[in-house]
């Protein structure tokens, strides 16, 4: 997939794909989006450890290098993220992640050099595993507890929103587990409602009016 850098409103790099007229995060801020979607309505409401996440669409890396920084102190995880396109050297060696974030440690550089398939210890007792796979036929090996859902938009990649998707992880979701993700349109919230979640909308981040967090029944 051909992919644009573009610097978005708080300062963060995001990516342009222009095959699917679609942006990698939100053009008013990615940094500020993910904590806001992921970290906040998400991380910090799972200090159990281990934790166990899965995201789809590693993407740029950035949902991973927020939650090594944002982790509670000492907390072990371990992060599985699916990604059918990976991004070259090229492109993710050029993200300012790691300076706008203040982060010394080679974590990010260390997420996207990281062999597939594999899990390897990217900060103290943060484990990442990279599988590259197309979501519509990965096959669950594991189960989670935190899903950051994390596709392009529904309008634009809309196979990557149907139930049957839903019901794959669910069925990978542990009891209490909980799924976000930036987008709180009616048909994704009765999808999720279809195959079991209890579906919140809660305040989206700035430019966007909601998002939706998905419960898994404890
Ligand atoms: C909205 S982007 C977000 C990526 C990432 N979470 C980030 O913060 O950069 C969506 C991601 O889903 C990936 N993707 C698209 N189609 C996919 C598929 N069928 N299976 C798995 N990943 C896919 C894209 O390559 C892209 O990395």
């Amino acid at each position: 997939m051909k992919v644009k850098p573009i610097e978005t409103a708080d300062g963060s790099h995001s990516l342009y794909v222009e095959s699917l007229d679609e942006h990698y995060h939100s053009t008013k801020g990615a940094v500020q989006e993910s904590r806001h979607v992921f970290i906040e309505a998400g991380l910090k409401q799972k200090r159990q450890r281990p934790l166990k996440i899965l995201e789809i669409g590693l993407g740029t890396g950035l949902n991973a290098l927020l939650s090594i920084i944002e982790r509670s102190k000492g907390q072990e995880i371990f992060y599985t993220a699916l990604e059918k396109y990976p991004l070259p050297p090229e492109i993710t060696d050029k993200l300012n992640y790691s300076r706008l974030l203040n982060v010394n440690e080679p974590w990010f550089s260390q997420i996207h050099h990281a062999v597939w398939a594999a899990s390897q210890e990217i900060a103290p007792a943060f484990y990442v595993k990279k599988i590259e796979t197309d979501l519509r036929n990965w096959e669950p090996e594991d189960t989670y507890d935190l899903v950051y859902f994390d596709a392009f938009g529904p309008d634009k990649q809309p196979e990557m929103w149907s139930v049957p998707i839903y019901q794959t992880v669910y069925d990978a979701m542990n009891p209490g587990g909980l799924l976000l993700t930036y987008t709180a349109k009616g048909a994704v919230r009765r999808g999720l409602e279809q195959v079991g979640f209890e579906v919140e909308r809660l305040q989206g981040p700035p430019g966007k009016n909601h998002m939706t967090r998905a419960r898994k029944e404890a």
